[in-house]
């Protein structure tokens, strides 16, 4: 097997694609050779040892892949030999083969691409887990998502709509907001023109959003928690601005606000059938036709480090796949 080998978590420069011995699944894990392979923002920060998990080196990073199983380890009962899969293993992924515990792996419904399930299971899941499990969200409501053009954004988008919320999608550019609306976003703010809370305003008839989606953090955090309507729920997903905003809590009292925390990894770890059951819902939907992956670009698994670069300089419109011959 061949795959991008991390000897020294240093940044992308650093790792090397290698030959390494095709591994052996030990009991309850499964081997899988991979078709594709996605890029998520936690990908970015693993190589540069700046995500929380931090695994053993070497490490072969790639948190989210899709694939045919080819080796079944003893007592696995759920996956066989030849199973369509997707797998959320954390790492493993660029490459051309991984092994990984099969409880970190999902058949495959008939029908589904192996490129869309590759950036499917970390993008949806979270999104599903935050907008309904944690949010709460409701028909006619309305949510604003901040980096929406990402990947857990343009996810945002699209379970927004299917929940029948009226979706404002926010970006850094105009083309990233043609995209959002091309996804089926009502309205959209690119939050470079102008200002956040001026046009949150004019688009809510001055109420503010119910429910804000934040996977950006950074100053953004700040003017939108202010702008939120009454009972609003402010979700906070993620940091890809680097840093950790904090807010004034009085302005949770006077909105009657809640800052909601989303952690999927730890959910699905805690509650795994209500993970499971949030999963089978979002395979129906794909199979309906209601979602579906927004992608990018498909790379060759060998072109990993163009596709880092893409992902570092915020060009991305919904995700990036690597795909094996
Ligand atoms: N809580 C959870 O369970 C969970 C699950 C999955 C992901 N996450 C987190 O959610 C965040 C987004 O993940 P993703 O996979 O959707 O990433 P992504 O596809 O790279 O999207 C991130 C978006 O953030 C915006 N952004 C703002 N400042 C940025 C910067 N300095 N560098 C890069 N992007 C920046 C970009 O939009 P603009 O250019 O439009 O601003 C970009 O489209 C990450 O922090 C990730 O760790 C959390």
């Amino acid at each position: 097997m061949q795959a991008w080998l991390c000897e020294n978590p240093t940044g992308v420069e650093a790792l090397q694609w290698k030959d390494l011995p095709t591994p052996e699944p030990k009991a309850g894990e499964v081997r899988i050779a991979i078709r594709a392979a996605s890029l998520n923002f936690p990908d970015l920060l693993i190589v540069q040892n700046k995500y929380q998990m931090k695994p053993p080196l070497p490490f072969v990073p790639g948190s989210e892949y899709a694939g045919t199983v080819e080796a079944v380890g003893e007592g696995v009962k759920h996956l066989k030999a030849g199973d369509a899969v997707a797998a959320f293993g954390g790492t493993g992924g660029f490459g051309t083969h991984a092994v990984v515990n099969a409880g970190l792996v999902v058949p495959l419904p008939k029908g589904f691409a192996f490129d869309d399930a590759s950036a499917f299971i970390l993008t949806y899941a979270t999104t599903h887990h935050a907008l309904v499990d944690r949010a709460a969200l409701k028909a006619g409501e309305t949510m604003l998502v901040l980096g929406a053009a990402g990947g857990v954004g343009t996810a945002a988008i699209q379970i927004g709509k299917v929940l029948g919320a009226r979706v404002i999608a926010a970006a850094s550019s105009d083309e990233k907001c043609d995209f959002c609306k091309s996804l089926g976003a009502d309205a959209t703010i690119n939050y470079t023109a102008g200002n956040i809370r001026d046009e949150l305003k004019k688009l809510t008839d001055g109420k503010g959003p119910d429910v804000v989606y934040d996977p950006v953090g950074g100053d953004l955090a700040e003017p939108v928690f202010r702008s939120i309507a009454w009972r609003g729920r402010y979700l906070v997903v993620g940091f890809a601005q680097g840093s950790i905003p904090a807010l004034p809590l009085n302005l949770a009292l006077l909105k009657g606000a809640a800052i909601v925390g989303v952690f999927w990894g730890d959910f699905a770890r805690r509650e795994p059938k209500a993970n499971a059951a949030n999963l089978a819902e979002l395979a129906r939907w794909y199979a309906e036709g209601k979602i579906k992956p927004a992608i990018d670009q498909k790379l060759p698994m060998r072109e990993l480090p163009a596709a880092y670069a893409r992902m570092d300089s915020r060009k991305v419109l919904g995700k990036l796949v690597m795909v094996n011959p």
